[in-house]
């Protein structure tokens, strides 16, 4: 057990020889951390999720995985990776992802993608709809999705299916409880707070849960964009999948877009990240809004 602290805090302030690629990482540490150990847990998110960790993400793999290697009473970073390298089921694999991937996310997230889609659906009278968000974090897009849904119909009841995926199933249940803090939602008009989500009281005070009305909307599941085969069937009038291609690596983010397209109906709409463009991907797209594109006209069955 590691318990004390500062007793047991592993100074590894001088780099030790290099000879053999072995260098330690320059820093005070809680538990041991060498370059080794940073390579490993790069490899084992990039087969896992197809994360690509930057060289300076030493320092939050240790921050992120020392928590875990805490939790479980482990002695060193080395040891947590070898234990799941070891056993590829193993439950810790889950907060291994969830430890490192990004979830940064919020309601009404570049809010040009809902307007838009709000508009769309207001066209689409009685037709059935098929929306997918595929990175929806810990739930305020596909949320937002839902909101944006109910407003353009006006009914909580729209021919509208609504699937929200991600890797992280962690993410994925808070996703389905739909309890956030009330600073996540402070910048919702107050008319949509109402409708949308109940005050927190007692015990749950600073706090507000989506109404189920709402929260029957969204389906949530999880799903590797990277794995060969999804557990999702069937085409899309539109697909989120923004701010998680940044990162992969280019050919895994191509290869994603066009699986992405292929799962669109023939007027169906991908919405990206801010920054990330399927420019250089080969395929043969229409931008039709700000990072929105469509199959291009050109390119369609007749
Ligand atoms: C930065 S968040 C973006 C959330 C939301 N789409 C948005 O734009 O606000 C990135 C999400 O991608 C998810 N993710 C990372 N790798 C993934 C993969 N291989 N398959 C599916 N989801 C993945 C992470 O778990 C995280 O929830």
């Amino acid at each position: 057990m590691t318990t004390g602290r500062n007793s047991d805090r592993a100074r590894t302030a001088a780099d030790t020889s290099s000879a053999g690629g072995e260098r330690i990482v320059q820093a005070e540490r809680d538990y041991p951390y060498t370059q080794a150990d940073f390579k490993l847990a790069r490899e084992m998110i990039r087969e896992r999720a197809g994360v690509s960790l930057a060289d300076g993400k030493q320092h939050m793999v240790y921050n992120r995985l020392s928590k875990r290697v805490r939790t479980l009473g482990l002695s060193s970073i080395s040891s947590y990776l070898l234990m799941l390298r070891n056993s590829p089921v193993h439950p810790e694999w889950d907060d291994f992802t969830s430890a490192l991937t990004t979830h940064l996310t919020a309601f009404y997230r570049e809010p040009h993608h809902f307007a838009q889609m709000g508009a769309a659906l207001a066209e689409m009278g009685n037709a059935p709809v098929r929306i997918w968000c595929a990175a929806a974090s810990t739930g305020e897009e596909p949320y937002t999705i839902a909101m944006t849904v109910v407003e353009a119909y006006g009914r909580y009841d729209p021919p509208v299916e609504i699937i929200a995926t991600d890797i992280d199933t962690r993410a994925l249940a808070h996703a389905a409880q739909g309890i956030y803090s009330l600073e996540r939602i402070a910048k919702l008009p107050e008319q949509r707070i109402k409708q949308f989500f109940q005050r927190g009281i007692g015990t749950r005070h600073g706090y507000a849960r989506v109404r189920p009305a709402l929260r029957e909307l969204v389906h949530f599941m999880p799903c590797n964009l990277l794995d060969q085969r999804w557990p999702i069937a069937g085409h899309f009038d539109f697909i989120f999948c923004r701010n998680v291609l940044i990162y992969f690596d280019r050919d895994d983010q191509y290869r994603l877009t066009a699986r992405l397209v292929n799962q669109l109906k023939p007027d169906g709409i991908l919405f990206l990240g801010h920054s990330e463009n399927p420019q250089g991907s080969g395929l043969v797209l229409d931008t039709v809004g700000k990072t929105a594109y469509q199959r291009s006209r050109s390119n369609r069955a007749p």
